[in-house]
C-alpha cells in the first residue's frame, strides 16, 4: 500500500497541543510545523485522522508539489494530477488558494487558474465537466503558493472539523470545539480527577472533557466526512469505514471523572444541557455565580474562557473578583482562555504555561496556575 503525505491544520497556537495528539494516536511521521502538522501513512489513516483528532481543524492529502514561477506552470502542474479518482462531472467542487512572495500574487485568479486545469482535464475526458459550489462542495482542492512553489491538497474532512455534529444551541462567544480539546491537553489535566468549567457557555470545554476522558472519537457522531464524496469511495471503502467506526465506537470507555459545568444564567445553562444530551455526555450541572466559587474541595482542575469585550467592559470590577476567587483555590489548577490581558493581569502572579492562541480573529492567550 502506498505511503501518502498528510497534513493536519491546527488552529494557530494549537500547533504542539495537536502534534502531541497525533503521536499519541500513533499516526507515523508526525512533525511540528507552523499551521498544521504533516504526518505519513496509507489512505485510512486519513480516516483515521478525521475520526479520532480532537484538534486538528481539518485533515488534507498532499497531491502534488511544483515549481510555479508562472500562470502557465501552475496549470501545468495541476493538469498533471489526474483527478479521476476524486471528480467526476457530476461533482461539484471549489478552490481556495493563499499565495505569498510568489509572481502569482492574486489568490483568486490562482484559484481559477488551479479550477480551470482540473475542469479542461475533465471535460477532455468525458465531453461533460463538474461545476464549481462554493457552499457544500462535493470535493475541496487547496492551493498553497509560497516563493513560487506550489502545494496541492485535498480536504478529507468536508465540513471542519470542530463540527461534531453535538452543539445544536450556542451561547455568547462559543468556543470551537478544536479549541476546547487544545486547550484542554495544554492543561495537563489528567482525565481522571475532576475538572470544572465555572463559565461554560454552551458546555464545549466541559463536553470536550468528557469525551476526551471516555475515549469518545470525537468523529463518530459526524454523519459524513468529505472524503465519503470522492468518486473512488466505494462500497468497500464504505464498508471499511464502518469497521473502523465500529472499532472506535468498542475503545470508549463508561468511565468519567465528576466533570461540572457552571454558568450563572439558567438559559445558557440549559443549552449546555441538551448539548451535553445530543453529545452522549454525563456531566453536573450548577447555576452558580463564579465569585461564589469555593475552594474546600478535594482539588480540582478548573478550565475556562471568561468573559471579554463589552460585557466585560460594563463591569470592570468583574475581573479582579473573578481572580481574587481563583487565588483562593489552594492546591487548584486553573486554566483560562482569557481574551482580555485583565485577567493576566489581575492574577499578578507569572503563569506556569503561557500561549498566545487565535480565537477566530480574537488575539487570546491561555494561561495555566498551579494556585499556592
Ligand atoms: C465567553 S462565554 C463562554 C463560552 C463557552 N466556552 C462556550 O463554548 O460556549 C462566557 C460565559 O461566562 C458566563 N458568565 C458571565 N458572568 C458570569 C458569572 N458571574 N458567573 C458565572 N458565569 C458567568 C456567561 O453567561 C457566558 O456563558
Amino acid at each position: 500500500m502506498s505511503m501518502l503525505e498528510f497534513y493536519a491544520a491546527a488552529i494557530p497556537g494549537t500547533e504542539t497541543a495537536l502534534c502531541d495528539e497525533m503521536h499519541e494516536l500513533g499516526f507515523a511521521s508526525v512533525r511540528l510545523n507552523r499551521g498544521g502538522i504533516p504526518f505519513r501513512g496509507e489512505p485510512s489513516e486519513g480516516w483515521r485522522a478525521c475520526l479520532t483528532s480532537r484538534i486538528a481543524q481539518r485533515i488534507q492529502l498532499l497531491l502534488g508539489r511544483f515549481p510555479c514561477p508562472s500562470e502557465q506552470a501552475l496549470f501545468d502542474g495541476v493538469a498533471a494530477i489526474d483527478w479521476s479518482p476524486y471528480l467526476s462531472p457530476e461533482h461539484t467542487l471549489s478552490v481556495s488558494a493563499v499565495c505569498t512572495a510568489s509572481s502569482i500574487t492574486h489568490s483568486g485568479f490562482a484559484a481559477l487558474k488551479v479550477k480551470d486545469a482540473i475542469v479542461d482535464q475533465i471535460r477532455a475526458r468525458s465531453g461533460r465537466r463538474p461545476s464549481v459550489e462554493r457552499q457544500d462542495p462535493d470535493v475541496r482542492i487547496f492551493l498553497y503558493l509560497a516563493n513560487d512553489k506550489a502545494a496541492i491538497y485535498l480536504d478529507l474532512s468536508g465540513e471542519p472539523l470542530h463540527r461534531r455534529g453535538y452543539r445544536k444551541d450556542a451561547g455568547e462567544a462559543p468556543l470551537r470545539e478544536t479549541l476546547a480539546a487544545a486547550i484542554l491537553r495544554m492543561s495537563r489535566w489528567d482525565r481522571t480527577s475532576p475538572l470544572v468549567d465555572p463559565m461554560c457557555g454552551s458546555g464545549t470545554i466541559a463536553i470536550e472533557a468528557a469525551l476526551w476522558a471516555r475515549n469518545i472519537a470525537p468523529g463518530l457522531s459526524r454523519p459524513q466526512f468529505g472524503f465519503e464524496r470522492w468518486a473512488s469511495f466505494d462500497p468497500d471503502e464504505a464498508e471499511r469505514l464502518r469497521t473502523m467506526r465500529g472499532e472506535l465506537r468498542a475503545a470508549a470507555s463508561s468511565q468519567s471523572p465528576r466533570i461540572m459545568a457552571a454558568d450563572n444564567d439558567p438559559d445558557v445553562l440549559d443549552m449546555a444541557r441538551s448539548n451535553a444530551r445530543a453529545a452522549g455526555v454525563k456531566l453536573a450541572f450548577k447555576e452558580r455565580d463564579v465569585r461564589e466559587m469555593q475552594g474546600d474541595q478535594a482539588a480540582h482542575t478548573v478550565v475556562t474562557n471568561p468573559p471579554y469585550g463589552v460585557r466585560l467592559e460594563k463591569s470592570p470590577l468583574f475581573c479582579r473578583e473573578v481572580t481574587s476567587t481563583f487565588s483562593r483555590l489552594h492546591g487548584w489548577r486553573v486554566c483560562l482562555l482569557a481574551g482580555t490581558p485583565d485577567y493576566e493581569r489581575d492574577l499578578s502572579t507569572a503563569p506556569q504555561f503561557r500561549r498566545p492562541i487565535k480565537n477566530g480573529d480574537l488575539d487570546c492567550v491561555f494561561l495555566v496556575y498551579d494556585i499556592k
